[in-house]
């Protein structure tokens, strides 16, 4: 880590330890219109994303931002509600800095969500994807060293097959492709990225998984497909359509993460 993302760390993580008990076995990253499951924790804290020093505050519709820590029964958690984008203008080290507070605060498993395009053509919208794989096609990377990389855990993956059996939600497995947006795919882009196997493809999430993984915590991704990835349907594809399938199922997908964590 930078010395300045070093000192920014301190200073972020000492404003959050003054204003009460942030602390919690596993971090979340809520992702696009994927906030309703903060509504549901018991014993709550919450503190605004700009109330925290250097901490990156997101200018995208959809993503209201605040740190929570709650209990879901004896497990307690700490959400991060809405993150940044590169598309917006942040840099790498911004954009991993939730990650590095969520694991400051003593988090060692991280659950990381996003909105993403469905490119394989068996999903729908509305389908939950664990993230097997990743693709980081942004040209970009957080590391400086070369890191052998195999963020995601199976074993969590697996936990979430069988909670969504129990929950009879039809749980998808698959290969998630990161790129830096802000435009949606070219039907030719989602054709080549089919090609090349990816299941789902969004904006966010491979850098966080990476640095996650890099500071020694497990990860868990899952994708909400929120709209067919561009070219699939005869139409354009638009920002109201993945605000509106993510609420949809919002509630399902809490209530998901909710026996997952009971489980975890
Ligand atoms: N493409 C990229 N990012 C996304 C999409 C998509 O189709 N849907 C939600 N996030």
């Amino acid at each position: 880590m930078s010395k300045l993302n070093e000192d920014a760390l301190t200073a972020a993580l000492e404003t959050i330890n003054n204003r009460g008990d942030f602390s919690g076995q596993t971090g979340l990253v809520l992702g696009s219109g994927l906030g309703h499951f903060a509504e549901e924790l018991s014993n709550v804290q919450r503190i605004p994303f700009h109330e925290i020093p250097h901490f990156p505050v997101s200018t995208v519709k959809g993503h209201a931002g605040e740190l929570i820590s709650g209990r879901v029964a004896e497990h307690r958690v700490l959400v991060m509600r809405g993150r940044v984008h590169f598309y917006e203008g942040y840099t790498l080290d911004q954009i991993i800095f939730p990650i590095q507070i969520l694991r400051g605060l003593g988090a060692q498993t991280l659950i990381i969500t996003n909105a993403a395009g469905a490119v394989n053509m068996e999903f729908q919208p509305g389908d939950l994807m664990v993230i097997d794989r990743q693709m980081n096609l942004t040209g970009r990377s957080v590391l400086s060293e070369a890191e052998p990389l195999r963020p995601y855990l199976r074993r969590l993956g697996d936990l979430v097959e069988r909670v969504g059996r129990e929950m009879k939600l039809p749980i998808r497995r698959g290969c998630y492709a990161g790129l830096t947006g802000p435009s949606y795919e070219t039907p030719a882009e989602i054709r080549l990225l089919r090609h090349m196997g990816v299941d789902a493809v969004g904006m966010s999430t491979i850098h966080e998984t990476i640095e996650a993984y890099a500071l020694g915590m497990e990860v868990l991704g899952i994708s909400c497909m929120t709209n067919f990835a561009a070219g699939i349907l005869d139409q354009p594809l638009d920002h109201e359509e993945v605000i509106a399938t993510g609420k949809r199922i919002e509630k399902i997908f809490s209530e998901l993460l909710h026996r997952i964590l009971i489980q975890i």
